[in-house]
């Protein structure tokens, strides 16, 4: 889509990432390929439907746009952004939690599923947003979270006034404790965030009571889906939203509703990755077997519905053949692949996370995803600036070893060219399209995590990736919204990723994903197959359709494909025309 370039973009001085490619031509060529319409239905045909080859991006509401100056950002504010998105050219948007919520783990503890927070604004701003995205082109992802819900749920309330053994109680996992007087945890089972996974609590008579499990925080006890009620209850919930006319949901923590039944204990320190070998025994909290079942009732639902609505796995479960269970024809459409997403930054590495997901998906005839940041981890424009093969921190701040910003940014345009020309769908997440890095040197005092406290202080924690982000360089929060306020700190670096910054400024990050998008429409990447050209040590390349893709992971510079030409590169070539180091290129070769 061409959009008119806007007055007051001509100071190019001043602009970071000016670095014109000289070699990169966009014109004749692509008008003479197939057609690339935005933002078509999909037929129904599941091997061809929409979700097979969207790019879907990630909102996280409280941090995309702030339309009334609380600092929070809030759905009008995403909806008077809209026109962003349309023009950097994605299928869909997944909106991260918008509902009534004491906000204990930023909106993943809802009260109630069936209406919106007020800081977020109200059922009315949720419909009003549906339909103009609908209207430009753009579908709607909701997220939905199972596994628990807030502890200021109704039903929890409930729960707490109600004797052991009750209705009310049986829909949380309440248990005795150990030891005589029952002061010990039923089990040694660590929360996500740090510390015990079970709270003790007060009984009617004002003496300490029984256990709640939160595989999270206090905040967010954990449902029984043992129980038809809980079941009922999803199908309705679900229900409802498709009949306010959503597109999908992305499905929390899908891989830990049910429990082992006798809640075994399980020595292994808490991760929310649980890498497993196929054979070997699952951890009793995660990725049981009777998972599935719950998603085969919610996939009748969504096929109950006209217009292609989908599911969306966050199971954080290795290895691909484990994962590719949740994608499996009657179950969910897609589930992220969060093995590519922790891959190291290495040839090998690559070729490995990449041929594994396209194996286990072909195996079970779904689509593979793609996605490099999220809220949950740090962006990848910064965690690919770290050395590779270093640990994975959960958070950076003051004091930490700081990443390699100029390095990291590189990598990670070459990575993300390296990704959207893969065959499958693309997850982005909100800001990656700046090129925004995490925020690194966040004051411990703004940290908002509950990992941060419950780790007693040792793991930072997620808020340098939940930044609000930056529009315009020069206005207040940098554009995020009309006032100052900004519920984490934005660093000064935001200044020069602000989107007024870097469109229509060629080489910059936003031109960089704009064009990449368009021309994976165009080229049809999504749609494959991949053919490997080189899988050493220090080159990828591989063909996926008339386009060679080549990512030089080596010390040195490589040749550029022969006998093509130049699409698009994640950097400028050498002035021999050669591809230099952590420089992924697209070369028309047909
Ligand atoms: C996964 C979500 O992405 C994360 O942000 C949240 O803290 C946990 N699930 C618990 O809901
Ligand atoms: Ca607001």
């Amino acid at each position: 889509m061409n959009r008119p370039r806007r007055p007051g973009h001509t100071d190019g001085d001043r602009r970071p990432f000016r670095h014109p490619h000289p070699t990169v031509r966009l014109d004749t060529w692509e008008k003479a390929l197939n057609s690339n319409a935005n933002h078509q239905d999909g037929p129904s045909d599941p091997a061809t439907g929409w979700w097979t080859r969207a790019v879907i991006y990630q909102i996280y509401p409280r941090s995309f746009a702030d339309s009334n100056g609380d600092g929070i950002g809030d759905l009008p504010g995403i909806t008077a952004r809209l026109d962003h998105l349309v023009e950097l050219g994605v299928d869909a948007v997944w909106l991260s939690p918008f509902y009534p919520s004491p906000q204990a783990d930023a909106g993943y503890d809802v009260a109630d599923y069936r209406d919106v927070d007020p800081l977020f604004g109200s059922l009315a701003d949720a419909d009003r947003l549906i339909a103009e995205a609908h209207a430009r082109g753009l579908r709607v992802i909701v997220d939905l979270v199972p596994n628990h819900t807030s502890s200021a749920h109704e039903w929890f309330t409930a729960a707490l006034a109600a004797a052991p053994g009750s209705p009310e109680r049986d829909r949380y996992v309440f248990r005795d404790g150990r030891g005589p007087d029952g002061a010990q945890p039923p089990n040694d089972w660590q929360s996500v965030f740090g510390g015990p996974a079970w709270t003790r609590v007060t009984g009617p008579d004002g003496r300490p009571g029984q256990w709640y499990l939160h595989l999270f925080d206090t905040g967010q006890p954990d449902l029984n889906w043992d129980n038809p009620e809980v079941r009922a209850e999803f199908l309705d919930v679900l229900r409802f939203w498709l009949d306010r006319g959503v597109d999908g949901f992305r499905v929390d923590v899908a891989h830990g509703l049910i429990k082992q039944a006798d809640l075994a204990d399980w020595q292994e320190p808490q991760e929310i990755l649980s890498g497993q070998e196929v054979d070997k025994p699952r951890p009793p909290m995660w990725d049981q077997d009777g998972v599935h079942e719950i998603y085969r009732d919610w996939r009748r639902v969504l096929d109950g519905y006209p217009g292609e609505r989908i599911l969306v796995a966050e199971a954080w479960v290795e290895p691909a053949e484990r994962l590719a269970r949740y994608v499996r024809p009657d179950e969910m459409h897609q589930a992220f692949n969060f093995e590519y997403l922790l891959a190291a930054w290495t040839a090998p590495a690559q070729y490995a996370v990449i041929t594994r997901s396209l194996e286990a998906t072909d195996a079970v005839d779904a689509p593979t995803t793609w996605v490099l940041s999220n809220h949950d981890v740090v962006r990848h424009a910064s965690r690919l600036g770290l050395p590779v093969g270093g640990r994975r921190p959960n958070g950076i701040g003051i004091g930490d070893p700081q990443p390699d910003a100029a390095l990291g940014l590189r990598r990670a345009r070459a990575a993300t060219l390296l990704m959207l020309a893969l065959p499958g769908s693309a997850y982005l997440y909100q800001g990656e399209e700046l090129g925004l890095p995490e925020h690194t040197t966040m004051p411990d005092e703004a940290r908002q995590d509950p990992t941060w406290a419950r780790s007693g202080h040792t793991e930072r924690g997620r808020d340098g990736c939940r930044v609000p982000i930056p529009w315009e360089a020069d206005a207040p929060s940098y554009g995020f919204g009309p006032t100052d306020a900004s519920w984490l700190p934005q660093p000064p670096v935001w200044a020069e990723h602000a989107l007024d910054r870097q469109r229509d400024v060629p080489g910059s990050t936003y031109e960089l994903y704009r064009t990449a998008l368009r021309l994976r429409r165009a080229y049809r990447l999504a749609e494959g197959p991949l053919e490997w050209l080189a899988t050493g040590d220090e080159v990828l390349s591989f063909r996926n359709g008339a386009l060679t893709v080549l990512t030089n992971f080596g010390d040195a510079a490589v040749p550029l494909p022969a006998g093509g030409e130049l699409v698009h590169a994640s950097a400028p070539l050498d002035e021999d025309g050669a591809v230099p180091t952590d420089v992924t290129v697209w070369v028309r070769t047909a």
